[in-house]
């Protein structure tokens, strides 16, 4: 008996430390939208549809925050699986939360968020001579992590009735191409920041080709590997292209 007690003083030890890091760890749930309406047993077969409508308080990570960290972060020679800069990784929700060293208990900590600030630009991420993300990504990247780092969908936010140039197309390309297609060192020579740019690309048909990734084009957005664009989206572009591609 007198052996046994040092050990099962250690095991409530290493049980109650277990719990405190456990407990600290754990991330407050955030709440998205309206619960569905409760089922109808009295005779209805209507099916419910379950639909998560967007809440404007929330951070959407495959909508919102990929598409930043996709086209500032994890370009070849930088962050996408084959360079794996200081082993952080920025291609998909798995890597950035693997890699990205973020701190639920102490957000504006997180290595993925500090760099972002960082006052020398070589250490800066991106680091010069690439721009540093703007007031609003920034804030946007940190209230994600402050509202745990989920990874959130939605429905709605994309909307194929009605498609113009400016209200549907355009800023979707500014949110998920323009990191690697704007001003600075466009990538394959390729820029998409204005209406001429993109209507280049329409009518030699390498835009329609690398979104839909279809065999001879290069599959966008980038790197290899990334996902489609949401069949929605997908739909405005097509839907554009077929009008004409007008600068609406
Ligand atoms: C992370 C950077 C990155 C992002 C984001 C990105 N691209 Fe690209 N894009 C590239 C690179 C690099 C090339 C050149 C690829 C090559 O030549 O191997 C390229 C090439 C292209 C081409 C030429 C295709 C071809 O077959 O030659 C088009 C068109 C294009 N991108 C459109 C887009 C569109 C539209 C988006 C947004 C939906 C997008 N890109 C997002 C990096 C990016």
């Amino acid at each position: 008996m007198k052996k046994i007690q040092p050990f099962f003083a250690l095991v409530v030890m290493g049980a109650l430390l277990f719990i405190t890091l456990y407990s600290s760890c754990k991330r407050e749930p955030v709440f998205v939208g309206e619960l569905p309406d409760p089922i109808d047993t009295t005779g209805d077969t209507t099916p419910v549809v379950v639909t998560h409508p967007c809440d404007p308080d929330s951070v959407y990570f495959e909508a919102q925050v990929l598409p930043i960290l996709a086209s500032n972060c994890a370009q070849s020679g930088c962050h996408d699986v084959q360079s794996h800069e200081e082993g952080v990784i920025l291609t998909n929700y798995a890597n950035v939360l693997a890699t990205g060293k973020i701190k639920l208990n102490d957000p504006a900590d997180s290595k993925i968020y500090k760099v972002l600030n960082d006052s020398d630009p070589e250490d800066r991420m991106p680091p010069a001579p690439a721009s540093a993300l703007t007031a609003a990504q920034k804030a946007l990247i940190l209230k994600w992590i402050q509202q745990g780092a989920q990874d959130l969908t939605c429905d709605g936010g994309c909307d194929t009735t009605n498609v113009t140039f400016s209200a549907a197309v355009k800023p979707l390309l500014d949110l998920k191409c323009i990191g690697c297609h704007g001003n600075n060192n466009p990538s394959g020579g390729i820029k998409l920041n204005s209406y001429d740019f993109v209507k280049a690309q329409v009518d030699n048909g390498q835009l329609w080709g690398s979104v839909n990734h279809e065999a001879g084009y290069k599959a966008m957005p980038y790197p290899a590997g990334s996902n489609k664009l949401p069949q929605c989206e997908l739909d405005v572009i097509r839907i554009w292209i077929e009008d004409g591609a007008p600068n609406n």
